[in-house]
C-alpha cells in the first residue's frame, strides 16, 4: 500500500509527486462518498482534531469542519478572537492545553510564517496547515490542482498563470510548487512591485502584461489583492489596478481559445475579476470549493494513517 511520506502537512514544500498523487488518487475516492445520500465513513473514528484559527477564514475553516464531520472524528473549534490569546497566553501554551485533553490532529491558521513549523517541533499531534502568513497555503494548492486535473485530465504540461499579489500571498508559493511538481509550466504575472525580485530562482516565468499572460496560458488563477497585508502602497489604486490587472468578460472574449479561470477566494468582485467572468462557464471556482472537502479529507486520512510513525 502507497503511503504518505510526512507526518505533518506543512507545505507543498516537503511533498513529493507521488505524496500529491496518492492525496488525488484517495480525493477521488472521497469525492465519490461525499456526493452519495450517505456521506459519512467511519475512517477517522476515535481521532480527535482540533481547528485553531488565529485569522479569519470562510471556505477552509468550513472545508476542514465538514470534511472531519464526514470521516466521523472529534472535533474542537478555536478561535484566537474568543480564546484567552487576548489574555497574553502564548501559541505552545494555547496548544499544549489543547492536547492535554487528548487530540491526535492540529489544523493550524496562522498569520506569522513558519508558525506551523514552530509547532511541530514543539507538539506530537499531526499538523495540517490551513495558512501560515505569506508562507503557505498547502491544501488550497492541492484543491487548486486537484480540479484543474478533473476540469483539464491532467496538470502535466498544462501551463498555469498566477495573476495579482504574488509577494503577499501564501496560494502563489504552494500553487508554483505543486504545479511544478505534477509537471505544469508555471507563469506569474502583476504589477512589478507585487512580484518577488528573484522568484526566476524558482522556475518560474515572470510577465507584467495581463494579455500576453492570459495568450500564453491554459488556466489563469486570479488572486485576490491582500490589502490587509500591504504595509505601503503597492500601486496607485484599486481602480488602476483593475484595468491593468482584472479579468473582464471583454479581454477573455479577445482570447481566440478557452482558458479555465480559478480564484482561491474570497474574491474581491470588480478589482481582480468581474462578476460575469467570476459566473461564467469558464470558471471552475465553485468545483475548487466543492473539491476542497474531498481533498482535506484526503489530507486528514493518509496524515492519521501516519501516528505512531514517530
Ligand atoms: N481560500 C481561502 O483560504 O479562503 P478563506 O480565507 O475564506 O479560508
Amino acid at each position: 500500500m502507497k503511503k504518505f511520506s510526512q507526518r505533518h502537512l506543512l507545505g507543498i514544500k516537503e511533498l513529493n509527486a507521488d505524496d500529491i498523487n496518492l492525496v488525488f488518487e484517495t480525493a477521488d475516492n472521497f469525492k465519490s462518498i461525499i456526493n452519495r445520500p450517505i456521506k459519512k465513513v467511519p475512517s477517522l473514528r476515535d481521532v480527535t482534531i482540533a481547528n485553531i484559527f488565529f485569522e479569519n477564514s470562510t471556505r477552509t475553516r468550513i472545508s476542514f469542519e465538514l470534511a472531519q464531520k464526514r470521516l466521523s472524528a472529534d472535533i474542537v473549534n478555536f478561535s484566537a478572537s474568543s480564546s484567552s490569546v487576548s489574555k497574553g497566553e502564548t501559541l505552545i501554551d494555547t496548544v499544549n492545553n489543547i492536547l492535554a485533553m487528548k487530540v491526535d490532529m492540529v489544523v493550524m491558521r496562522h498569520p506569522a510564517p513558519g508558525a506551523c513549523v514552530f509547532l511541530s517541533k514543539h507538539i506530537k499531534a499531526n499538523i495540517i496547515n490551513a495558512g501560515d502568513g505569506t508562507h503557505e497555503h498547502p491544501t488550497q494548492a492541492l484543491l487548486d490542482a486537484f480540479s484543474i486535473r478533473e476540469k483539464l485530465g491532467t496538470v502535466k504540461g498544462k501551463k498555469v498563470v498566477i495573476v495579482g499579489d504574488i509577494t503577499h500571498s501564501r496560494v502563489a508559493l504552494s500553487n508554483i510548487f505543486c504545479l511544478q511538481k505534477l509537471g505544469a509550466e508555471v507563469m506569474v504575472c502583476g504589477p512589478s512591485t507585487l512580484i518577488p525580485k528573484h522568484i526566476e530562482s524558482l522556475g518560474v516565468k515572470v510577465e507584467t502584461n495581463l494579455m500576453k499572460a492570459l495568450a500564453w496560458c491554459d488556466v489563469a488563477n486570479m488572486l485576490r489583492i491582500q490589502l490587509e497585508r500591504q504595509d505601503l502602497k503597492y500601486f496607485p489604486s484599486l481602480r488602476e489596478y483593475s484595468m491593468l490587472y482584472g479579468l473582464d468578460k471583454e479581454r477573455l472574449d479577445s482570447l481566440n481559445k478557452e482558458i479555465v479561470i480559478m480564484h482561491p477566494g474570497p474574491i474581491n468582485r470588480g478589482v481582480e475579476i468581474t462578476s460575469d467572468v467570476a459566473d461564467s462557464k469558464h470558471s471552475i471556482i465553485l468545483d475548487q470549493v466543492e473539491n476542497g472537502v474531498a481533498v482535506r479529507m484526503a489530507v486528514m486520512f493518509l496524515l492519521a494513517g501516519q501516528q505512531g510513525s514517530l
